[in-house]
Order: C-alpha cells, then sequence, then structure tokens
C-alpha cells in the first residue's frame, strides 16, 4: 500500500478549515512567518505555508528581513509578535544566517505560539509525556503511520536520523505509543542489520536511496522523510531517502516522496496554529 499523504493532508486540512469556521465570533487564528535572506528552499516553504493556511482561514503574514538584519532586531521583531493578541503562531523558517544564534532565536519565541515545538519547554514537555507543541515532521510521520497501524504497541521502529527537527522528537511519539525504538545515526554500525528487524522504519539522512529493500522486513511500515534533489537525465528531480521502487513490494506502506510526508508537514503546522490559537483564546470546542 501507498500511503498518500497528499490525501490524507488534505482530509486534514478540511477538518482544520471547518473546526475554524465553527470559532464563534470573527476571531481567527493568525499565523506569522519570519523568514530571512533569499535561501530558495526557505522561499518555496513559505510561499506554501502561507497558501495552506490562507486556504483554511488562517490570518497568515510573511514578514521578510534581508540578511543583514541583527540578531537583536529580530528579537525585538518575535518579542512584538509575542505581545501582539492577534499572532498565535510564531515560526521563524530555519536556517538562519551564520550571524544569529539560532538557540537564543528559538528561545525568544513565547512558547505557546512555537508552532513548530522546538522551544526547549516543547521539547522538554513532549519528552515528558506532556501537552506539547510537538514537530510538525514527526507529527505528519505519526499520523501517517496510524493510518496503517492503529496499534503500535511493543513493535520494533527505527528511526534513522537524530536531528532535533525530526529523529529526536519521532522517537519520543513512538515511545508514547509503546514502539520499541532504536535511533541509528551516521555513527551507527550494522545500519542494515538493525532495520531488518524493524517492523517501522522512518527515515530522515538525506542520503538519496539509502534504504534498500535488502534492508527491510516483509511486512513493514516504510516512512521516508527524505527529500534529496537528484539530476536524472538532466533534470532535476526530489527523491527520498528510501529505494522505493525496490523496497515498496515488500511493505505494508510506505510514503512516496514527493506526495508522503512533505504535505502533511504543512497541514501539522495548520493544526498546531489552531492548537495554539485555542489554548491562548480559551476558545477551545467543547
Ligand atoms: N526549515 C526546514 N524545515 C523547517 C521546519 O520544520 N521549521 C522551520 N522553522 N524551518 C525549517
Amino acid at each position: 500500500m501507498i500511503i498518500d499523504g497528499k490525501k490524507i493532508a488534505e482530509e486534514l486540512r478540511i477538518k482544520i478549515k471547518n473546526d475554524i469556521e465553527k470559532i464563534p465570533g470573527n476571531s481567527r487564528p493568525g499565523l506569522t512567518v519570519i523568514l530571512i535572506g533569499d535561501h530558495p528552499a526557505s522561499q518555496i516553504y513559505v510561499r506554501n505555508k502561507e497558501k495552506f493556511a490562507k486556504e483554511v482561514g488562517i490570518n497568515s503574514k510573511v514578514l521578510k528581513f534581508d540578511e543583514s538584519i541583527t540578531e537583536q532586531e529580530l528579537k525585538n521583531e518575535i518579542e512584538n509578535l509575542n505581545k501582539d493578541l492577534n499572532v498565535h503562531g510564531i515560526l521563524v523558517q530555519l536556517p538562519l544566517p551564520d550571524h544569529i544564534n539560532q538557540r537564543d532565536i528559538i528561545e525568544t519565541i513565547d512558547p505557546r505560539k512555537d508552532v513548530d515545538g522546538f522551544h526547549p519547554i516543547n521539547v522538554g514537555n513532549l519528552s515528558s509525556g506532556n501537552d506539547a507543541m510537538v514537530p510538525c515532521t514527526p507529527l505528519g510521520c505519526y499520523y501517517l503511520i496510524k493510518k496503517v497501524l492503529s496499534d503500535l504497541d511493543g513493535l520494533n521502529a527505527v528511526v534513522i536520523g537524530r536531528s532535533n527537527i525530526n529523529g529526536k522528537p519521532m522517537t519520543q511519539l513512538l515511545l508514547k505509543e509503546n514502539c520499541t525504538v532504536t535511533i541509528v545515526h551516521s555513527k551507527t554500525k550494522k545500519i542494515d542489520e538493525i532495520c531488518s528487524n524493524a517492523d517501522l522504519i522512518i527515515a530522515a539522512v538525506g542520503k538519496a536511496k539509502m534504504v534498500k529493500s535488502s534492508w527491510v522486513k516483509q511486512n513493514a511500515v516504510v516512512i521516508d522523510v527524505g527529500i534529496n534533489r537528484v539530476q536524472v537525465d538532466s533534470k532535476s528531480k526530489i527523491i527520498g531517502d528510501v529505494d522505493f521502487d525496490n523496497v515498496k513490494e515488500k511493505t505494508k506502506g510506505i510514503t512516496p516522496v514527493p506526495g508522503g510526508v512533505g504535505p502533511m508537514t504543512i497541514a501539522c503546522l495548520l493544526e498546531n496554529t489552531l492548537k495554539a490559537f485555542y489554548k491562548i483564546s480559551g476558545n477551545a470546542p467543547r
């Protein structure tokens, strides 16, 4: 089974749109995205975030700044958004220019408005099993997994990649569901052997077609977070971390790239913005 992230994301966006339409009065969730410089991939991500936010009824705004913005100026902008009652979600698009300390910037965001789930308060709450803003990519993966496997109790899950954006929070979500989780990374020995015992593989390393068919157990579920731009017949193409064509036959479910995790990530950002709105405004449905 190919897990259709595009369709599942669309269903989630429809649900979010319906929930937003039910909010009494005129107040609506507000999301502000801060974009610095002209990183080409970031421009595309931010454009998509804005488009889908508007589509579901979120008041979305993009603040663009030149690369030359100082760390203090950026912090002041974030402080203003923290105080702005119409803004419920703040997302600072990464990467940031080298002269700006990413950690200090993330820590300036009000944790309740941290729709990326990168603030240490949210990271801590997620790892303690408390209510938290969960980073959008692993949250999207989690929803896709739950479409194929409703009960994750006792499953062997292997997370490939130990990033703060995906690998670590993914591990926390799977632990909460009673999986036995192994994280493998660039220094891990015999990754193929470890993967071959997995009921569930989440690949997020940024290495095109790294996960081979021989690594994958029959009937495993494979989630591919990779976005790798490659040249095929002089054309630029996006492919995942999984050797999709050879792996797919063996799996119980597998996500394609594109059309798998990517659309879910944005839908989860919208969901986090609605969650922040409910929390901050006290306007949650009963
Ligand atoms: N750049 C690439 N992925 C992300 C993400 O999930 N959040 C932010 N803020 N920036 C990114």
